[in-house]
């Protein structure tokens, strides 16, 4: 599979992030037989696949679910009328240590203003890490840590180019599993079902408590078909058995391009080959 031929879509830098992945979802969703008309990313992140998904039209449209409320707020400017403000926001920012702290800077906000202190965290955070007690790099007086992490007219192009489609993209701020269970009887939606891990969930993401046993318990009444991704332990693999859903463990590339592997459970995984 080709990582190479996945292009950067999202705004965010997301720790857990699945880049990698793509290629195996443009194989799955091209080998589906019936339409997808409604592509659903119930832990959305940084969404690379929800917005790869809109991007090359493999779904009518694409419905993006994530908890974290200051993630939600960067999807929710950018989907809900004020895109152009955030890039224009970000493009007419003056990296200084002082603004840098003013921006991400606790206290009352706007909604557009909780996305752009986001992504500005985004940016500072070591690994992309938003959650609470994440290292942040030295900012030193001018700002110069941020500055050679900060590429204004990439992110301005990416958000103009997810407002273009943002008729084909919903947000939802809430639980993933909820959402799954008030579309389980639908035939013509799929879903990427990509959790914080057992493992590294914690460390990584705001909202990292899952109930692992409830969300297999949900899949099972998901009437259209679904892929999971999940680290590889025996737990994980147990429940995915019991459950009568086939798990193959694939090679992925972490950021360091060491070499580890991770689970892809689903109904059937014919599609994936040898
Ligand atoms: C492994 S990450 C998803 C990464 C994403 N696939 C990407 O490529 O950027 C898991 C995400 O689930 C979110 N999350 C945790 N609990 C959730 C819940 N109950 N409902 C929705 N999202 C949740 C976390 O905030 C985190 O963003």
């Amino acid at each position: 599979m080709n990582v190479a031929s996945v292009p950067m879509r999202s705004p965010f830098r997301y720790p857990g992030g699945k880049t990698w992945f793509v290629p195996y979802i443009r194989r799955w969703l091209r080998s589906d037989r019936s339409t997808v008309r409604e592509f659903i990313e119930p832990f959305a992140g940084g969404a690379i696949v929800g917005l790869t998904v809109a991007f090359e039209g493999l779904a009518e449209r694409v419905t993006l679910v994530e908890l974290d409320e200051d993630i939600a707020a960067v999807w929710q400017t950018i989907l809900n009328g004020d895109g152009e403000w955030l890039a224009d926001r970000i493009v007419s920012f003056q990296v200084s240590g002082e603004s840098v702290r003013t921006a991400v800077a606790k206290g009352r906000r706007s909604l557009r203003e909780r996305a752009f202190a986001t992504i500005v965290r985004n940016r500072i955070s070591r690994g992309g890490i938003l959650a609470p007690g994440a290292g942040v790099m030295k900012l030193g007086e001018n700002g110069k840590g941020l500055a050679s992490r900060w590429y204004p007219e990439t992110l301005c192009r990416r958000i103009l180019d997810i407002v273009r489609l943002r008729d084909r993209i919903h947000f939802v701020q809430g639980n993933g599993i909820a959402a799954m269970e008030a579309n389980a009887g639908r035939t013509d939606a799929a879903y990427f079902i990509d959790p914080p891990y057992t493992r590294a969930g914690r460390r990584l993401y705001r909202h990292s408590e899952i109930d692992h046993g409830r969300l297999f318990d949900v899949v099972d009444i998901l009437r259209g078909d679904f892929l999971i991704t999940y680290d590889a332990t025996d737990h994980i693999r147990g429940l995915a058995e019991a459950h009568g859903l086939e798990v193959r463990e694939v090679p992925m590339k972490t950021t360091h391009h060491s070499h580890k592997t991770e689970l892809v459970i689903g109904r059937s995984l014919d599609w994936l080959g040898e």
